[in-house]
């Protein structure tokens, strides 16, 4: 194997090896800005739902109190203001969406999908646990979801969700006795949940990852074909000529001209030493040619 291929088979498994453990951190870390974007992106969905749901009984529910009227709106109900502004802004970006899923709910809209029920179910088998992150495919679009669960906590809320009785008739009137009664104090009912799409991000930290490895293969390349040309210009080329020489040196031919040696560096040094050991080899070949000849003069004999 020549000097040249070795060289280049130490930069190939250099570029490969360096290629593999950049590109799968580049790889890991981009994935995780964009599941971090996107985890962002949903908390903020869900701080807006949860601030409207605080909105509403803070600032709506008292005021329509106020009217005195009998009638029951559904507008001072948190999950409903938190629903109706949550699907405003879905109309808008259909991908994201907030959602108080219950088994068992007052408006059908709010019943838990399969995939809800699931997520409740482990909220219900471990109570201890506040939030959950995920990513799930939903409607055919790979979505990040954040869940809160749903826990009765406030005895108030059984006013309206123990049983039809208690509840006002109003409210049974619009909603029926159907759903939304039964819960109990402490009980997980349901869990809140966003969902935004995953699949933009996970696009983007792949384009990153694939412009990130293009331009560092490009960087390799351009090291590849320059390292190369250095070598063959300031190492290859000087030693070829000295094997040449050495060659013919070998051979008896002593006429060529010296190397001619430019520069300073080692490869300067190592021709002017040839040159002066070519020099030298010169000289003891005459040396003993002119020593053969005396030889033969004095052995011939007289005449
Ligand atoms: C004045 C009656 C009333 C009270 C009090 C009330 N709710 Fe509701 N709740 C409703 C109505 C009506 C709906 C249906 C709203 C809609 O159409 O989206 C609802 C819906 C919900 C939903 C959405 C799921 C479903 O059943 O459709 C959740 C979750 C919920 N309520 C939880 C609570 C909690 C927790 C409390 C106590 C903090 C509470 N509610 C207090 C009347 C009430």
């Amino acid at each position: 194997m020549n000097l040249a291929t070795k060289i280049n088979l130490v930069l190939g498994v250099t570029f490969v090896l360096a290629l593999a453990v950049v590109g799968v951190n580049s790889y890991l870390l981009t994935r995780d800005n964009a599941l971090q974007q996107v985890t962002d992106q949903a908390e903020l969905i869900m701080q807006q739902a949860l601030a409207v749901r605080s909105y509403t009984v803070n600032e709506v529910r008292p005021l329509l109190g106020q009217l005195g009227d009998a009638g029951f709106h559904p507008q001072t109900v948190p999950a409903y203001a938190a629903t109706q502004t949550a699907n405003l802004v879905a109309k808008e970006r259909p991908d994201f969406s907030y959602k108080e899923a219950v088994f068992n709910p007052t408006n059908p809209r709010d019943r838990a999908t399969a995939i809800e029920e699931r997520i409740i179910d482990r909220f219900i088998a471990d109570p201890d646990l506040t939030k959950l992150v995920g990513t799930e495919e939903i409607n055919g679009v790979e979505s990040l979801y954040i869940s809160y669960p749903i826990r009765i906590t406030n005895p108030g809320c059984l006013a309206c969700h123990s049983t039809p009785e208690k509840a006002p008739a109003a409210m049974r009137a619009i909603y029926g006795d159907d759903g939304g009664f039964g819960w109990r104090l402490n009980q997980i009912v349901g869990t809140q949940m966003v969902v935004v799409p995953y699949t933009l991000p996970a696009q983007l930290a792949q384009k990153t990852f694939i412009s990130f490895i293009l331009s560092l293969a490009i960087i390799f390349v351009i090291l590849f074909v320059a390292i190369n040309v250095t070598i063959r210009r300031l190492v290859l080329k000087p030693v070829r000529r000295i094997t040449r020489m050495a060659d013919e040196v070998s051979k008896g031919n002593l006429r060529d001209a010296e190397l001619k040696v430019s520069g300073k560096d080692e490869i300067a040094d190592m021709l002017t030493a040839f040159n002066r050991m070519r020099r030298s080899v010169i000289k003891i070949v005459q040396m003993m040619r002119r020593m053969q000849a005396e030889a033969k003069a004095k052995a011939r004999p007289k005449t």
